[in-house]
């Protein structure tokens, strides 16, 4: 196994799951999700009781799901309310299994794992996607990759210039150090630009001429997610890499829920605290990050595919993965507590 049980895992974003059931596959597990009349979200697993059909191709009925095959209607706690032969007495025993499942910070979130460990306390802290003050959107993309290489990927900025050439690559970041550090179960992954030139981007919503401290923080969040906190703000301001909000701030939000051991749903967004009732720069942003994240796609796909056919060679760490690395090492920590 590659990922840590035990955990609450993004299944959907909030606005993908209504009254009609979505199927997804979440840690190995087929699930099914969707709404009750109340607006609370229902996951169950995604297999009828009685000959397996997928529960996500049944029938919504009042808080209920009937079964597309031979119709045993399943209610939201996984059993069934009536049989195929309505006359037939219920059978409680016939059963699937229930999910915990929550909503925060925008995602819709299940408990994978054994579920009387579930509390909503260990939802991780993504914070800036529902604070006061800040406005958060973004997508969905389906990438055929070990989430963890995602997590390599995302802790470790020196491959924007190559990979994001054309996009946001930039030499100068290149020359600012980086430095690591790992407090717990988190790891944290610095670039701190002391009086620089903003680029245009940030210069505009900044909405000020003159030199910026710039910064990009990337923190792995266990089980697998990686938050980029990045921003400028005026030198004369005197913001630390521990204190940065006189500026402009924005969190690149990325959560790889994984689907099998070489796949996952990579949920990713953006928080921003500027700008924020500007739908415009809302859609722009989203834009902007899937023509970003897609050239991301396109190299971890293709190195997926390569680590199958090379079985024989294996990954080297060099001194920029140090970030990817220390995460790894959480995750197989917190995997072997169980
Ligand atoms: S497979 Fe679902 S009722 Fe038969
Ligand atoms: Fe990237």
């Amino acid at each position: 196994m590659t990922f840590i049980r035990n955990r609450w895992y993004v299944a959907a974003w909030d606005g993908e799951v209504g009254a009609a059931p979505l199927g997804r596959k979440i840690c190995d597990e087929n699930i099914v999700l969707y709404r009750k009349l109340d607006g609370t979200v229902v996951a169950l697993r995604d297999a009828c009781p009685h000959r397996l059909l997928p529960l996500s191709m049944g029938i919504r009925e009042g808080d209920a799901l009937r079964c597309r095959y031979h119709g045993l209607k399943i209610g939201a706690d996984g059993t069934p309310d009536e049989m195929p032969l309505r006359n037939d007495p219920i059978n409680k025993k016939v059963c699937v299994p229930v999910y915990p499942v929550t909503e925060r910070h925008r995602f819709i979130w299940v408990w994978i794992g054994d579920a009387e460990k579930a509390d909503v306390e260990l939802v991780p802290d993504l914070w800036p996607c529902s604070a006061e003050g800040w406005t958060f959107d973004g997508g969905y993309t389906h990438v055929k990759c070990d989430y963890r290489l995602f997590v390599d990927n995302l802790m470790d900025l020196t491959h924007e210039t190559y990979v994001h050439s054309t996009s946001i690559g930039q030499i100068e970041l290149m020359e600012s150090p980086l430095e690591t550090r790992v407090e717990g179960d988190r790891v944290i992954l610095s670039r701190w630009m002391p009086d620089v030139e903003p680029p245009p981007f940030w210069r505009t919503f900044l909405g000020k001429e003159g030199r910026v401290n710039r910064w990009q923080i990337c923190e792995f969040i266990e089980p697998c997610s990686v938050i980029i906190d990045v921003g400028v703000s005026p030198v004369d301001a005197g913001d630390t890499l521990e204190s940065h909000d006189s500026g402009v701030r924005g969190f690149v939000i990325d959560s790889m829920t994984p689907e099998t051991e070489t796949s996952c749903h990579y949920f990713w967004g953006m928080a921003r605290n500027f700008a924020t009732n500007d739908h415009g720069v809302t859609l722009r942003m989203k834009d902007q990050q899937n023509i970003v994240f897609g050239e991301d796609v396109e190299v971890l796909e293709a190195q997926q595919r390569s680590i199958a056919e090379n079985p024989d060679m294996r990954l080297r760490v060099f001194n920029i993965d140090a970030g990817g690395a220390h995460a790894r090492r959480v995750i197989e920590r917190l995997m072997a507590d169980g």
